[in-house]
């Protein structure tokens, strides 16, 4: 008897991929299982004109990330791009293919490398040591890192610390619109547009500002490039959705973890374990959930045939608990090795803002072990309704301080 593949994958009302709420309240996590395992490479219709193909396995997203001749970043890199065209084609560099990818790329890269972000780690270590000084009592521990990013992008970015809440509620409204904390009255469209618009003239001002007031950061580095001010600011719109988005939900999700598996103080005394421990954290954690392209030529992915011109959703979230990649995937295994996980995505689109990633991601998490002994949840954990966004936003916590 044939069994149809989608009675396997479990969902009798439908599987609905682009649904923020299979995210946000569901187990999106039994869904890719389901799918590596029975059909990895799925079209997700989306309305009765719309859809793309749903990637789950670690090699086929791998494939996809590192082949942008047959998958281009030029459509969009985002499923909320979907069907639209993308105003920053060929001017933001993230939705560019090569070589013009590398022209604007290139010298971003030199201030991005693991040597070049070490200046900035006294900085960050200040910051974080700010942030984490002990709560007493009950204390929500995704408000204690909502302002993670600003210890980097301060000095990568010339941002003040004054702005940082304005900021990230438009960051939130361009990534998770979807959410109930941030959606304005109109829904989804209109409060991804808000975003877009207060971000862009933000950002515009920042701009304008680093021009007569120059300080050797990024801002500097893209307003010298022979780029329009429109392209210069949709770059700065990267820099700052890239850097601001996810790291946060990095240490939200493992410690929400930790604790519920009774391990925090397992990783917490082990510090010479710490690169490690941040690698599996992104593995484990993969907050940037999905990135998109659009497939230039006719094609077949993991036997799959696709059409030209059809969208490719990669869920990261899904390659990164591959079981055929990583052993006892859905274990946070400090002792694992290798980890090629694919959190940071792969190929000539790799995150620029890896290095200071995981430069910041490695200080937070020394000083948060050395910091508390112990925490306790203390009230229920609330998820993102995104479809981009995997992680947590509000874990109210009990923490024991040393
Ligand atoms: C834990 C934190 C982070 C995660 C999980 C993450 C994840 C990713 C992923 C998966 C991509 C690949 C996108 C694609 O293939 O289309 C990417 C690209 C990018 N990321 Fe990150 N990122 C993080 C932090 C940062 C930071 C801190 C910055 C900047 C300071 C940054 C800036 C960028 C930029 C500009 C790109 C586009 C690169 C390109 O298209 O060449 N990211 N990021």
């Amino acid at each position: 008897m044939r069994v149809d593949p989608h009675d396997r994958i479990g969902c009798p009302g439908g599987l609905d991929l682009a649904d923020p709420d299979l995210y946000g309240a569901g187990d999106p996590h039994a869904v890719w299982r389901r799918l590596r395992r029975w059909d990895p490479v799925r079209w997700q219709p989306v309305g009765n004109t719309s859809g793309f193909w749903a990637v789950t396995r670690h090699a086929d997203a791998g494939a996809v990330l590192t082949d942008h001749a047959r998958f281009t970043s030029t459509g969009g890199v985002m499923l909320n791009m979907l069907g639209r065209p993308e105003p920053a084609q060929n001017q933001q560099f993230a939705a560019t293919d090569p070589p013009r990818h590398a022209l604007i790329r290139g010298p971003l890269q030199r201030q991005m490398s693991t040597r070049a972000v070490a200046r900035h780690a006294p900085a960050i270590r200040s910051s974080v040591r700010a942030m984490l000084r002990p709560a007493a009592g009950v204390f929500d521990f995704a408000d204690l890192t909502a302002s993670l990013p600003l210890a980097f992008l301060g000095p990568l970015m010339g941002i003040p610390a004054a702005d940082w809440p304005d900021l990230a509620r438009w960051v939130s409204m361009s990534v998770a619109e979807h959410d109930p904390d941030v959606m304005v009255p109109d829904g989804p469209a209109a409060t991804l547009d808000r975003g877009h618009r207060e971000l862009f003239a933000y950002l515009l001002n920042l701009v304008l500002d680093h021009r007569r007031h120059p300080r050797g950061d990024l801002v500097d580095v893209l307003a010298a490039m022979p780029l329009r001010a429109g392209a210069v600011v949709a770059n700065c719109y990267s820099l700052l959705l890239g850097g601001s988005a996810a790291i946060p939900h990095v240490p939200r999700a493992t410690v929400a973890e930790l604790v519920r598996t009774g391990r925090y103080a397992d990783w917490a005394g082990r510090p010479e374990r710490i690169e490690q421990a941040v690698e599996e954290a992104l593995r484990f954690t993969s907050p940037a959930g999905h990135f998109m392209r659009l497939a230039t030529r006719d094609t077949i992915l993991g036997g799959t045939p696709i059409a030209a011109g059809d969208a490719v959703v990669v869920w990261l979230g899904s390659a990164n608990r591959d079981e055929s990649v990583f052993p006892d995937a859905d274990t946070l295994d400090l002792d694992r090795h290798p980890n090629r996980h694919l959190a940071f995505g792969d190929g000539r689109h790799y995150c620029l803002g890896a290095a200071v990633a995981r430069l910041t991601l490695r200080i937070f998490f020394t000083e948060l072990f050395a910091t508390f002994a112990s925490f306790e949840l203390a009230g229920d954990v609330e998820r993102v309704r995104s479809t981009w966004l995997g992680g947590i936003k509000r874990m109210p916590l009990v923490g024991r301080p040393r």
